[in-house]
């Protein structure tokens, strides 16, 4: 093999997935936020995985970061006791239960990915999905591990007012040297990819929500302090989205504080964190004078997606990458429906429809042509692609067509309660359909695994003699590159 080889990247393939050797009971999070030099401990409490009979090392995922020290179950391992390479913390022999505590450092000033902790206009923030997680501490950063988190952020007061991360807030106050803290306790079980922190001086747009059992939800909205006047659609759109979620599917929120944080340096439109989503700018301020009626609709149905997502994708989420249609396909339905409810729902359609015919249709029939369920990947971050997002959500309309939109909707109910607090995957979901269906969606199946778009040709003939129509579909699929790949193996 010469070096060339060497160094290209890996593909990873679905056919390898294996579940994780360790699960993780509990995690606390502190940070001690530097610019240039925070600090993460972590206090992982690890268990082997009742699938396992024998004992496995314990391998995590960590990128980019300092490693000051690891102890395990109160005893400091010096560097013989465990490997360090650029892209894991592998130790060899652990007990089936035990606690991990490890202190790290990072530097989020000169973090540019745009993933992991960094700053954007001197605000701290997060983005951990796919795999930004591994990028501020060691952990077993894939959505399979799920866990409760409880975080603790400290910083100067002064410069870094606001301290936020997931769930509800459990205590806050001053330390030495105008310096505070604050702390954060999620009561879901969350895969690491729904971590989030933002620390800043935020101006902070509050409202209610009432939800249909009668509790109160505090709604936030932080933006930048010249923004403040910008916020008035986003709320509005959340609350519609709230109740939209309530009326159309049964599903009430879950926490007692829904926060929004809009920063403007962001990789994608906005980040479903769970009770803290981070949002590009773009999707949350607008005002008459500035915005036009695509940029109102454009926040109405982001706002709509990330919270939608709190049901499809954070409460019931991703057993692997591939899996990544699962919650987007079926959360861009989501927030297709909501908005052709609010709005008009056939210039919705046009629209979404357009969206198909000028862009996934080109990548379906192009180099990048891929299944809504991908069978392998070298780099996640290029999946986030119409394919799994856009197709993946006309196969979810596909099957409310097959159902009806009565037994599509009990579907997805079970679905969702079947699955609650799960890692599942897309099959997962098309077997809760037929299950509260009764309908066999075996063949339906292979529009998840297969790409290209499919061509059908419709002949019609009409014999006058014999009154007799006659109508011929003819299907065919172009091969794609995963096809040719395949079969052109054997000529490597
Ligand atoms: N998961 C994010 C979203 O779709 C990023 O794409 O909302
Ligand atoms: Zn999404």
């Amino acid at each position: 093999m010469t070096d060339s080889t060497k160094s290209l990247p890996e593909a990873i393939h679905l056919s390898n997935y294996k579940t994780p050797a360790y699960l993780v009971e509990f995690v606390e999070l502190r940070f001690i936020l530097d610019p240039t030099a925070t600090r993460v401990v972590s206090r992982v409490k690890y268990v082997r995985n009742p699938d396992r009979t024998q004992a496995e090392p314990l391998i995590l995922d960590g990128e980019q970061i300092k490693l000051m020290s690891v102890v395990l179950d109160g005893t400091l391992l010096d560097a013989r006791s465990f490997n360090l390479s650029d892209e894991t913390l592998t130790l060899d022999s652990v007990p089936p239960v035990f606690l991990l505590e490890i202190e790290s450092e990072i530097s989020p000033a000169t973090n540019t990915a745009l993933e992991g902790l960094y700053l954007s206009s001197g605000n701290f923030c997060t983005q951990c999905e796919a795999q930004g997680f591994r990028k501020m501490t060691y952990y077993p950063d894939r959505p399979d591990v799920m866990a409760r988190f409880e975080v603790r952020i400290e910083a100067d007061r002064s410069e870094y007012p606001v301290l936020l991360s997931n769930g509800n807030l459990i205590a806050q106050g001053k330390l030495d040297g105008d310096r505070h803290f604050v702390e954060w306790q999620d009561p879901f079980c969350k895969p690491s990819y729904l971590f989030a922190l933002v620390a800043g001086d935020l101006a902070c747009i509050e409202d209610k929500f009432i939800t249909r059992s009668g509790r109160e939800i505090l709604l936030q909205i932080y933006v930048e302090h010249r923004n403040c006047e910008l916020c008035d659609h986003a709320m509005l759109s959340l609350k519609k989205s709230m109740r939209w979620d309530e009326e159309v599917y049964g599903l009430e929120y879950d926490l007692d504080r829904y926060m929004i944080v809009a920063v403007d340096d962001f990789n994608m439109g906005a980040m479903e964190n769970k009770g803290l989503n981070v949002f590009n700018s773009k999707y949350v301020l607008a005002r008459p004078e500035i915005a036009t009626d695509n940029d109102f609709l454009g926040v109405e149905a982001v706002i709509g997606h990330e919270y939608f997502h709190n049901y499809t994708g954070n409460r019931v989420t991703c057993r692997d990458w591939f899996q990544l249609s699962l919650k987007e396909g079926l959360t861009v339905f989501r927030d297709q429906s909501f908005s052709a409810d609010l709005n008009s729902a056939a210039v919705k359609r046009i629209e979404d429809v357009r969206i198909l015919r000028q862009s996934q249709f080109p990548e379906d029939a192009g180099p990048m042509a891929h299944p809504v369920r991908p069978a392998s990947y070298v780099e996640i971050n290029n999946f986030y692609t119409v394919t799994i997002y856009n197709k993946g959500a006309e196969l979810i309309r596909m099957q409310q067509t097959l159902l009806g939109k009565e037994t599509f909707n009990q579907g997805v109910r079970h679905y969702l309660k079947k699955h609650d607090g799960q890692a599942v995957t897309t099959d997962d979901f098309v077997i809760a359909l037929e299950e509260c269906s009764g309908r066999d969606l075996i063949q339906f199946r292979r529009w998840y695994a297969q790409a290209g778009t499919p061509h059908v040709a419709l002949e019609t003939a009409y014999d006058q003699q014999k009154k007799e129509y006659r109508l011929v579909c003819r299907q065919t699929c172009p091969a794609t590159p995963e096809d040719i790949w395949i079969t052109s193996r054997p000529y490597e």
